[in-house]
This record gives C-alpha cells, structure tokens and sequence, in this order.
C-alpha cells in the first residue's frame, strides 16, 4: 500500500497535528505531512508543524470573499504540496463543495464526542451539559454537514462526577490522538470501504475492513479495543 500524502488543516493548538507528527517519526503510521494549512496566523499548530520541518500556509479566511474562494486556495495549496488525503484537525471552518469535490472521501475529521450526539462547536460541553455518562471522540469522513458524515472510528470515554468542560475536554482529548492516529493507520493499510448511499438523498456508509473500529470501555475506565492503552481514565492530562 502507498504511504498516505497528508494535507492538516488546523485552527489552533495542533494537539492532534502533533499527535501525527509523532507517530510518523515513531513508525506508527505511514504517511507524509506534507503541508499544514491554518485559517488563524500565529497559533501553536503552525510553530509544531514547523519545528517539525513541515511546510505551512496561513490563509486568513476573512482576506476571501466568501466560502468558494478561500476552499478554492486552500485546494490549490494542498494539490502544488501534493496532498491527497485531509486531515480536519481542530479545523473551525466548514467546507464547501468546492473543497470535497476536489477530495471525496478523502477528508478525515476528529470530534470530541459521539456523533451523532453533539456535534458543532463546544462537545464536550454539550456533553455535560446534557448530563451523559458516556461520551467520546469519532473519527469520520467529511461530507457537506457538520460533523454530519461517514464515521470510521468511535472511542468511549466517561464523564466523571465533580467534571468540568477542561477535565473531561483533556480526557477526551488523549483518545482523540490515539483514534486519529490508528484510524489514519488503517486507512494508509488500504482497510477504508466507502459504500455509496443506497437510495438517492440517503447516506454514504465508511467501513475498515478487519478491524474493530468500537473502542470501548472495560471496568474502571480503561480503554478496550482496537485503539491501544491510552492508561486509566484517572490519569490522563493533556496532550502533546
Ligand atoms: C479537538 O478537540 C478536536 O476534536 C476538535 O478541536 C480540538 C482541536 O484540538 N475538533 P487540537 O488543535 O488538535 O489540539
């Protein structure tokens, strides 16, 4: 199988970018950064991506006219890096047709919680607000909604008693880097099956072939399944 050509677009931190770099460098995943795409200048993300020898671009998206012609830029930029695979990585904009015609399922998105509940800004809130004992990241194929398509991966994560937003954000968080990274691993592995919708207007389905994609939750917290030790829920901080 080819390595996978990745284009990261981001907004901030880069937690999730970093999560990448890293596993790259580790051998864990086989794939090239090959540019680092933000909408805000001057975040973390871009210094990450840069001390890490990656090229980036900032493309300010109030300097466009609208919608259509920032994803037009930001399509150029990835096809001249030589991009083919996206990654939505804390990306706080929604993208156009313009952008998925130019990547069909080939735009991979994390969210901090499991979809479908809770999508849009602010999950992890959402979630407490809601009052769930359960939440969790999902790892999807981007289509023209919000957080609205064909999903890969899900991890479980609890919401402790005495949480708030950046306790169970940080929790979320460590399995958020460990989901995107195997999900993007099995991808690179050629496992990803995208079944078109069945009926017209009804919805595409993902699938990765010989793998289970449910990280789920054993006694005590700890994550179970496909998606590695990410250690108890108790110790988990923040990221990279
Ligand atoms: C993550 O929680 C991601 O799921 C959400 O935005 C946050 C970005 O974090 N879409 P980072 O920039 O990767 O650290």
């Amino acid at each position: 199988m080819p390595s996978l050509d990745l284009g990261v677009l981001i907004s901030g931190r880069g937690s999730n970018l970093q999560a990448i770099l890293d596993a790259i460098a580790a051998g864990r995943l086989d794939a090239r950064v090959r540019l680092v795409l933000s909408n805000q200048p001057g975040v973390e993300g871009l210094a990450r991506a840069e001390r890490a020898g990656i090229p980036t671009l900032v493309l300010p998206h109030k300097g466009f006219a609208d919608r259509h012609s920032f994803d037009d830029a930001a399509v150029a930029a990835l096809r001249e890096a030589g991009a083919d695979w996206v990654v939505l990585a804390g990306f706080m904009r929604l993208l156009t047709s313009t952008f998925l015609d130019a990547f069909p399922h080939r735009v991979v998105n994390i969210h901090p919680s499991l979809l479908p509940s809770f999508p849009g800004v602010d999950a992890q809130q959402q979630a407490l607000s809601h009052g769930v004992r359960i939440t969790g990241c999902t790892v999807h194929l981007v289509d023209a909604g919000t957080d609205t398509g064909p999903i890969l991966a899900q991890a479980a994560v609890p919401v402790l008693d005495g949480d708030d937003r950046d306790a169970l954000a940080a929790r979320i968080l460590v399995h958020e880097h460990a989901l995107l990274v195997r999900a993007l691993s099995w991808i690179a592995e050629g496992r990803l099956r995208v079944e078109p919708p069945a009926a017209p207007g009804g919805r595409a389905r993902a699938s990765i072939a010989g793998v289970d994609t449910a990280i789920g939750l054993a006694q005590g917290g700890r994550a179970r399944g496909n998606v590695g030790d990410v250690g108890d829920v108790g110790e988990v901080g923040e990221g990279a």
